[in-house]
């Protein structure tokens, strides 16, 4: 079974390979074709997974190509991760918001907005070269901001691409260990959009058990999202927010936050991973060495922002297992019709009401042989549809702002998104888009 990786020069790619190299089932991948548009990254990448193989007996073969066409050619499976712009085009995105005085995050956000229109042309060109070579493939988006690329690729290749994102079982993992019981045997009713998201319920042996976290401050603090939020706040909205809600409840101390640090995360990344690439270049046979110590230190300091200046990180949640784990264990559902549930970004049907049908939402689905089934979802509270529904709608306005190449439409994106605090802030977001990010300005050049 062939496995694809758009953006196998990327620096998450061997935990994927990582995780193949532990599956011994009968059908399994054994052949990984990686691409990429950067030979050196490529080349950098394929050494860490060579190492990494060193012991295994018959790890899945890797393959290198520049070639879009031959790399998805015999794929079953293909994840896109791939980043248009590259970091350079994050810390834009970054700093064109800040410097207006709004959020400039990688995913949420104008900075996400700004992400979305440049990668959705390329997404959609990739979309369309797998319906042609390989049209069998299932397609597992990494891509972010990943609801709005999934949605735009569901244009061209329909419910083949699911999109998947580490958060929302992070979330669960840590809700449920903070009450002492097995993440493996509770089930989540999470809703939302990718990176919007609310944990509503948690059952345990048919019983919510949510209520008891929500209702027990000293609990809340020992997660993440406990001393993010506060037990109060916690409280007062009976869920317990994705990581990202953070941006929306708090954004002016996190725009506060982000401007008064000296880099953003997108410009310590930019640094952290050149560093990275040339020193496994430079020394290449240390390439295992060099990716462990480099995602020790970024996973160490991811989202910065929303922590206390001293507080360290959940040894838990350092150890992962998040993003390769859902790809994986989707892989094997779909593959082995091996059946599962699991928090996916998937057409919404009727699942969540007051939505599109035809929006990609992040809920829980069954997945089997034919892929996945969102469930149905209790009826959400006022404000939190709200939400939901506007930030569905700036990412259609984006993904149409991009195919059909209307500064118009991506203007109003940015007004109505609502972060985004006036229609004129809105229309100077655009332009210094345009000013700084080739490939934004492209689109309506
Ligand atoms: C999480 C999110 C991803 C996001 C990443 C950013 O894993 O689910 O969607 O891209 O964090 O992490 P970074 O180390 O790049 O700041
Ligand atoms: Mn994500």
């Amino acid at each position: 079974m062939q496995l694809t990786i758009l953006g196998g020069g990327g620096f998450r790619v061997p935990l994927v390979y990582g995780a193949l190299l532990t599956d011994r089932h009968e059908h399994r991948v054994d052949e990984v074709v990686l691409y990429d548009t950067d030979p050196g990254r490529l080349h950098a990448i394929a050494r860490v997974l060579q190492e990494m193989a060193a012991g295994f007996e018959a790890p899945p073969r890797v393959r290198t190509t520049l070639d879009l066409d031959d790399a998805v050619t015999g794929a079953e499976f293909v994840f896109s991760a791939i980043r248009v712009g590259g970091l350079q085009g994050r810390t834009c995105d970054e700093r064109v918001a800040l410097d207006f005085g709004v959020l400039g995050q990688e995913t949420t956000g104008p900075g996400g907005l700004a992400y979305g229109l440049r990668t959705v042309p390329v997404a959609r060109h990739i979309a369309g070269r797998i319906a042609e070579l390989a049209p069998h493939a299932w397609v597992i988006n990494f891509t972010n901001p990943a609801g709005l690329i999934t949605q735009a690729m569901q244009q061209v290749l329909g419910e083949r691409v699911v999109g998947i994102c580490d958060s929302p079982i992070g979330l669960g993992r840590r809700a449920a260990r903070a009450l002492e019981l097995d993440p493996d045997r509770t089930a989540l009713d999470y809703v939302g959009l990718n990176h919007l998201g609310w944990l509503r319920g948690l059952r345990h042996d048919g019983r919510d058990v949510l209520p008891e976290l929500l209702g027990d401050a000293a609990l809340l603090e020992g997660i993440e999202e406990g001393r993010l939020f506060g037990a109060d706040w916690i409280a007062t909205i009976a869920a317990l927010p994705n990581e990202y809600l953070y941006y929306y409840y708090f954004t002016r101390e996190a725009i506060a936050r982000i401007r008064g640090s000296a880099q953003t995360r997108g410009e310590f990344l930019l640094d952290q991973q050149e560093a990275f690439y040339a020193a496994v270049a430079a020394d290449p046979d240390s390439a295992l060495a060099i990716w462990r110590r480099t995602r020790a230190e970024r996973d160490a300091t991811y989202m910065k922002e929303a922590r206390a200046l001293d507080e360290a990180r959940d040894a838990v949640d350092l150890e992962g297992g998040g993003y390769e784990g859902v790809a994986l264990a989707l892989m094997a559902a779909i593959a082995r019709g091996e059946r599962t549930a699991m928090i996916l970004n998937v057409r919404n049907g009727a699942a969540v009401q007051g939505l599109p049908a035809e929006a990609v939402v992040e809920v829980p689905c069954a997945v089997d042989g034919a892929g996945p089934t969102p469930l149905a979802t209790r009826p959400l509270e006022g404000h939190m549809l709200g939400l939901l529904q506007q930030v569905k709608h700036v990412e259609v306005l984006t993904i149409r702002a991009a195919t059909e190449r209307d500064a118009r439409v991506a203007v109003e994106a940015f007004a109505l998104h609502p972060l985004v605090d006036s229609v004129d802030t809105a229309r100077v977001l655009l332009a210094g888009y345009r000013e700084r990010i080739p490939q934004v300005d492209a689109l309506f050049a």
